[in-house]
């Protein structure tokens, strides 16, 4: 239990206009109002109703490129019936944790449907992915323990780290020379887990398992993969990287999310029968929430049943993902490393993401840009992600579109482009069609990366 920190002295003395303003940062904050005056704010759309590969915003069809509906089951009407279903047998809601009145059958028949179909004895579910990163990572680790963590993992582990008792020691981004290193610099005694994004949040690429896995036995290491984009989308019938790479006996953590290809919401983690069996009755964010709804468990096994069902939705995301790999290389973009439906178009300069994603959504397509510390710092881009129901006529007109704005904006021809990742202010220009802008800074949503949070978890 946490000390409750002693006042120095009685609290009657400290005179109330010395005490610290809280909200004076708040009103202080001025980012968003700066963007939203310049035209370029790109968060918090407003979606007015979703076809998946389609939204209506504004009264206006977009294309939409910007979601993780990688398989488009989100608008699956099997799919929405079987929440609807789970809705009139159960409920809106549990109305309380797993642990005590929130388990339905539902969660339990998931639980066995997720465990049989990736190959692992147990699985448990979260209400989030964020949940399930934060509250295996807490529970699982002590304070003599170590936590290997790739510099570009996503935030929900970078918070996990920060919550765990264990110390957090970053690599380099999917280096296993750079894992060794630090590996070999670990007290023997002490316990250590490795974590990785299966497929990276930001640049689509794959984990390099094999020979993680050969260092992770060499040094009594635990692998833990988190599969949230490679679910539904990379390995046998979508069962993520551990089977494309035939790992899944060497991999004692896989966790997953429902908020890409299942299209809902909702986490889970997935390993031995002990493993679970104890996360289960210790995991603060799976004891002290509220257990997932009945219509997203509902909805989540369907999707289940129907990505095993129908692998040509598989088939037809790659057919799309190989499309726009080749489509956007041949106008010229930078994609990076790239091995997955995300694919990352490089803008460089901060204002010049912000400005090309603002000219996509004009021109009817949505797609958002990241900046630092979602993504290095100088290399700020458009995240675009495919899915299987995109047809050709929208991705050639994406495609289009995109040329056409990179000639506008002299993308191309931009230093931060050409030099992406220098260490300088990467909005020191202006931009005219817009009345001039100076700085404009906006956190991105995701700030997953190797930025400030890393850079604090790893201080601590
Ligand atoms: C790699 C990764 N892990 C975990 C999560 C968190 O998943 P959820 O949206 O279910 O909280 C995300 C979501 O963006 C992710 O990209």
């Amino acid at each position: 239990m946490k000390a409750f920190t002693r006042l120095p002295f009685p609290a009657i003395f400290h005179p109330v206009a010395m005490a610290r303003d809280l909200f004076k940062k708040c009103r202080e904050y001025s980012d968003s109002a700066d963007a939203r005056a310049q035209g370029f704010y790109p968060y918090f759309r407003c979606i007015e109703q979703s076809y998946g590969n389609h939204v209506v915003c504004g009264g206006e069809e977009k294309i939409m490129i910007g979601s993780n509906n990688y398989l488009g089951l989100a608008q699956d009407p099997r799919i929405v019936e079987a929440a609807c279903e789970a809705t009139r047998k159960f409920g809106a809601g549990c109305t309380g944790s797993r642990l005590l009145n929130g388990t339905i059958s539902l969660h339990n028949e998931l639980e066995e449907a997720l465990a049989a179909f990736l190959g692992r004895e147990s699985a448990l579910l979260f209400s989030t992915g964020f949940f399930a990163n934060q509250g295996a990572l807490a529970a699982l680790t002590e304070a003599d323990d170590f936590i290997l963590c790739d510099r570009e993992n996503h935030a929900s582990i970078i918070e996990g780290c920060q919550v765990a008792p264990a110390k957090l020691v970053p690599y380099r981004h999917n280096s296993v020379d750079a894992l060794r290193n630090r590996l070999k610099r670990i007290p023997e005694d002490s316990g250590r887990l490795i974590i990785m994004d299966g497929v990276f949040s930001m640049s689509g690429d794959m984990a390099d398992l094999p020979p993680m896995v050969e260092a992770a036995k060499e040094y009594g290491a635990i692998m833990y993969v988190d599969e949230a984009h490679s679910l539904g989308v990379v390995g046998p019938q979508g069962r993520g990287v551990v089977h494309h790479f035939g790992v899944n006996d060497d991999v004692e953590i896989v966790m997953g999310t429902f908020s890409k290809s299942f299209g809902s919401m909702g986490g889970f983690i997935s390993g031995s029968n002990e493993l679970i069996e104890f996360v289960k009755h210790k995991a603060r964010c799976f004891i002290f929430t509220a257990s997932l709804a009945p219509a997203v468990t509902g909805g989540v096994l369907k999707a289940l049943q129907i990505m095993q069902a129908e692998p040509e939705r598989i088939e037809m995301l790659w057919k799309n993902t190989r499309k726009m790999h080749e489509g956007f290389k041949s106008i010229g973009f930078k994609i990076g490393s790239t091995q997955s439906p995300i694919v990352p178009i490089l803008i460089g300069s901060e204002a010049k993401a912000f400005a090309f994603a603002q000219r996509l959504f004009e021109e009817g397509v949505f797609a958002i840009p990241a900046i630092y510390p979602a993504v290095r710092y100088g290399e700020a881009i458009v995240r675009t992600s495919f899915m299987s129901t995109h047809t050709d006529e929208d991705l050639d007109k994406v495609l289009d579109i995109f040329a056409k704005i990179a000639r506008e904006l002299g993308t191309f021809d931009d230093p931060a482009y050409t030099e992406p990742g220098r260490r300088r202010n990467v909005f020191d220009f202006a931009l005219p069609q817009r009345g001039g802008a100076e700085e404009v800074r906006v956190d991105s949503g995701d700030s997953s990366r190797n930025g400030s949070e890393l850079h604090a978890a790893v201080s601590r």
